[in-house]
């Protein structure tokens, strides 16, 4: 029953992350300012979990109706982005000096500190998927606030602040 429901949410943010992967894709092709290969690989995987966690946030803001499935599901698409995070920042040149880039250079040199974010992005968003299932809004909210923070606290330490 529960390995059901498992491989339903699977097959949902499956579907959800095809479809924002191709959004993505066709939205981002000159937003990446002409990135390629590795660097392009993770912006389209981050451009995922903008996208999922802006639904979220819509949600959680009440301009969309709450809905724990498509919670799990964005969770879920989330965790699977964040075991990606690691591969997806190669000590490579292409990786380090790829076009249109905002990695910060200290990445490579606390790389395990870089990693630590994302297995702390792949806890809470694993966490927001259970407590989603469990049902009380209140604790649904204030996971969804810790899983945004860890988003934020990696670019503080790791992206090009914006200009
Ligand atoms: C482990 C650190 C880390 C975590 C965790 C992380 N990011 Fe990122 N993110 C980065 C870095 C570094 C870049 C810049 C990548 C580049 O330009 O090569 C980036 C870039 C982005 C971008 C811009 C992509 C583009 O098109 O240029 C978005 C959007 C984004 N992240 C969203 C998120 C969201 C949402 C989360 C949380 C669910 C998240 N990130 C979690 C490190 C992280």
């Amino acid at each position: 029953m529960i390995q059901t429901k498992y491989k339903q949410l699977v097959r949902i943010a499956t579907a959800v992350g095809m479809a924002s992967a191709l959004v993505a894709a066709s939205l981002t092709a000159f937003a990446h300012g002409g990135a390629t290969g590795v660097v392009k690989q993770r912006m389209d995987a981050m451009e995922v979990m903008g996208e999922a966690m802006k639904n979220l946030g819509a949600m959680f803001k009440g301009q969309v109706d709450y809905d724990a499935d498509a919670i799990q599901a964005a969770a879920e698409l989330i965790g699977q982005h964040a075991q990606d995070i690691p591969m997806l920042f190669p000590d490579s040149h292409e990786s380090r000096h790829g076009k249109a880039t905002e990695a910060l250079p200290v990445i490579w040199e606390q790389k395990e500190r870089f990693d630590k974010f994302a297995a702390d992005m792949l806890r809470e968003s694993r966490a927001l998927s259970v407590i989603a299932g469990e049902g009380e809004q209140r604790a649904v909210r204030l996971q969804f606030a810790k899983t945004a923070k860890v988003c934020s606290a990696c670019h503080t330490a790791f992206r090009k602040p914006e200009d």
